[in-house]
C-alpha cells in the first residue's frame, strides 16, 4: 500500500481522507493539523499538531491547507527528500521549492463540509517535478478517481480561472436571481428546473450553441426594459456588461 501523510484538517483533507479509506491502495498513516478539535475527524489514525517534531515516514505528503499557508507548512516537513504535494488550483508547484521531490494533486471540484462527494467523478490534476514521482502520484490518483490528468502549473492557473467563471460566477448569478425573486415575492424554487436544464445541456452540447435570451436575440426592447428595472448599481452594471459579452461573442 502507498503510505500517505495528510497535512491540513479542512474540507479537502477530510474528503481525501474519506476517499482513501474506501479503497485498499492508500494507507493514511498520519494527519497533521493546526488545532486538535479539527483533527477529531481523523482519530482512527495517528494525529499530530503542525510544528510537533513527529512526522511519520510516508511515500507522499499531501498538504491541504489554505493557499497562503502552503509554503510555511511545507517547511514543517523537514526532510527535503520527501515527496510533497499541495492541492491548490492557483498556486504553482514551485512554492514547495524546499523539496526536491515536489508536485501537485489538484481536485477540480468544489468541496463543502456538509456534502459527500464521489471522487470517481472528480478530475484530479497532477504535476510532479520528478518523473518517477508522477508515476507514484498517478497510482494514488487512479485509486480514487476515473478522471486523472497531467496539467502543469501554467495550465492549472488557467484551469482555475475557467473554474472561477464556470462555478463561482455562476453561483453568484444564482444569488442575484434569488435576491430579485425575494424582492418581488417570487419563489426561487421556480427557477431551479431552468438552472438544472441549463447545466445538463452542456453535458452533450457546446455552451456557445446553447446560449439563449434577449441579448443573443438582439431584442433591444426587452434589454432596455430589464435594464430600467435594475436602475443603477452593481446588478445593472453586470446586466449591461454580460449582455454585451453575449452580443459580442462570435458564432461558431
Ligand atoms: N474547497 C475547495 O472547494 C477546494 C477545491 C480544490 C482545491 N482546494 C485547495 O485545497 C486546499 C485546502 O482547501 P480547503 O477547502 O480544505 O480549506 P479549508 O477547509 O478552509 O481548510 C484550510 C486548512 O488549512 C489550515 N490552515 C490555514 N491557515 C494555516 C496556517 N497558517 N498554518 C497551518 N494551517 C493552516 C486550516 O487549519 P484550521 O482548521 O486550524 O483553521 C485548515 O486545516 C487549498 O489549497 C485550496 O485552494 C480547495
Amino acid at each position: 500500500m502507498l503510505k500517505v501523510v495528510l497535512i491540513g484538517s479542512g474540507k479537502v483533507a477530510k474528503h481525501l481522507f474519506d476517499a482513501f479509506r474506501l479503497g485498499n491502495v492508500i494507507e493514511v498513516v498520519q494527519v497533521i493539523g493546526r488545532h486538535s478539535e479539527s483533527l477529531r475527524h481523523f482519530d482512527m489514525v495517528s494525529t499530530n499538531l503542525i510544528g510537533e517534531d513527529h512526522v511519520l515516514d510516508a511515500d507522499i505528503y499531501i498538504i491541504a491547507v489554505s493557499d497562503g499557508a502552503i509554503s510555511e507548512v511545507s517547511r514543517s516537513i523537514k526532510n527535503s527528500e520527501r515527496f510533497v504535494v499541495h492541492t491548490s488550483g492557483s498556486i504553482p508547484m514551485n512554492v514547495l521549492s524546499g523539496h526536491n521531490r515536489r508536485g501537485v494533486l489538484y481536485p477540480l471540484q468544489t468541496f463543502s463540509s456538509e456534502r459527500a462527494v464521489d471522487f470517481k467523478k472528480i478530475p484530479l490534476c497532477l504535476e510532479a517535478k520528478v518523473p518517477k514521482d508522477l508515476k507514484l502520484l498517478r497510482k494514488l490518483a487512479l485509486s480514487i478517481s476515473d478522471m486523472v490528468f497531467e496539467i502543469d502549473s501554467d495550465q492549472r492557473k488557467y484551469l482555475h480561472l475557467a473554474a472561477v467563471f464556470a462555478n463561482n460566477f455562476t453561483n453568484h448569478m444564482y444569488v442575484l436571481a434569488n435576491q430579485i425573486c425575494e424582492e418581488n415575492g417570487l419563489p426561487f424554487e421556480m427557477l431551479k428546473p431552468l438552472i438544472l436544464e441549463t447545466a445538463e445541456k452542456i453535458e452533450n452540447h457546446n455552451p456557445l450553441i446553447m446560449q439563449t435570451g434577449p441579448a443573443l436575440r438582439q431584442d433591444l426592447k426587452v434589454l432596455k426594459m430589464q435594464s430600467d428595472l435594475l436602475g443603477t448599481g452593481t446588478r445593472a452594471a453586470l446586466y449591461e456588461l454580460i449582455s454585451k459579452s453575449i452580443q459580442n461573442q462570435k458564432k461558431l
